[in-house]
């Protein structure tokens, strides 16, 4: 499939007004070692914070990988709600810096043409971050389909758009013939199920550290097919710190690139994506822009896109 191709029916428009090209500044010095000094925080947090992380209840199931299901098209309202709790367990006792104090990201948009749309949910340009809501904010995918992959849940959370899910089943291939072990752990989340993930949160960590963790509804990628998490088959580091030493982590930060897929929250750069480091969620891009980010060491879709960093709601 042509994923690129497939992927933007009807989401070629390029809308007015979105390059923010004159906004854009290089990492300053004083704002880097801040972001370290940020982090080291949070790294000694770290250790605590896994444990803490076992023991919440929002932490998602250990749940055995089913075996790989067929390519069926289940549509939403067919599918079974998942738990699907957004495994983001990595809680920072820090709160993310203020948009005063991050820097922006410098412009990469100049490089590459604007393609695809950079605000439709169904361009795989989209940029939804913390300045960026989805609209419509109950926006639901009409290509949801179960990817022919190992699966870690059901229902809707085992689904992504199609596009997505054809990226994902050439790229978990490619990583079982090199021995690698990548399961679907968290796929598509609907509105309703976000608000029950997010308000989750919230109940157990307040809303402070809820939002270093989780998007609040009509903010996450995980609704619009785009995004996923993956597992390892069930190892202990499912959604802590060490799974970005997994295998399939690895794997994924080295290789998903060539699939159309970034890593969408990488180490240290909380400051301009908002979460701090999620190893387990990729986000599809398309294979063009994903290299082109990789061959020039563009670590966040900001950056590329050469978007404000978006560190918190406004
Ligand atoms: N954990 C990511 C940010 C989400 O909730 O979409
Ligand atoms: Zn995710």
């Amino acid at each position: 499939m042509c994923h690129d191709c497939a992927a933007v029916n009807g989401a070629f428009s390029e809308p007015a007004n979105e390059t923010a090209a004159g906004e854009t500044v290089t990492l300053g010095t004083a704002a880097a070692g801040a972001t370290r000094r940020s982090f080291a925080r949070f790294l000694a947090a770290g250790a605590g914070l896994t444990a803490l992380a076992a023991c919440t209840p929002d932490a998602p199931a250990q749940v055995p990988p089913s075996s790989s299901a067929p390519s069926t098209s289940p549509t939403v309202a067919s599918a079974s709600p998942s738990p699907a709790l957004d495994p983001t367990t990595v809680s920072p006792t820090p709160a993310i810096q203020s948009p005063t104090e991050v820097p922006a990201p410098p412009s990469a948009a100049a490089a590459m043409p604007r393609k695809f749309s950079l605000t439709d949910p169904a361009s795989p340009w989209l940029v939804v971050n913390k300045h960026r809501p989805l609209v419509p904010a109950a926006y639901v995918p009409a290509d949801l389909v179960q990817p022919n992959i190992r699966l870690a849940v059901s229902g809707e959370a085992a689904l992504l758009n199609s596009t997505t899910a054809a990226a994902a089943e050439a790229m978990f291939a490619a990583a079982a013939q090199e021995g690698v072990v990548m399961t679907l752990a968290s796929g598509y989340r609907s509105h309703s199920t976000q608000v029950s993930t997010y308000n989750g949160y919230v109940a157990s960590r307040g809303q402070a550290d809820a939002d270093t963790a989780s998007a609040r509804p009509g903010y996450s990628e995980h609704q619009t097919g785009w995004a996923f998490d993956i597992g390892d088959g069930g190892g202990a580091c499912s959604f802590q710190p060490c799974f970005a030493e997994q295998p399939a982590a690895v794997w994924a930060k080295a290789n998903a690139y060539r699939f159309g897929f970034v890593v969408r929250y990488p180490w240290m750069f909380h400051p301009i994506t908002g979460y701090y480091y999620e190893p387990w969620h990729l986000r599809y891009i398309g294979v063009e822009a994903a290299t082109d980010m990789a061959t020039r060491g563009i670590n966040t879709v900001e950056e590329y896109f050469g978007l404000e960093a978006a560190p918190g709601y406004p």
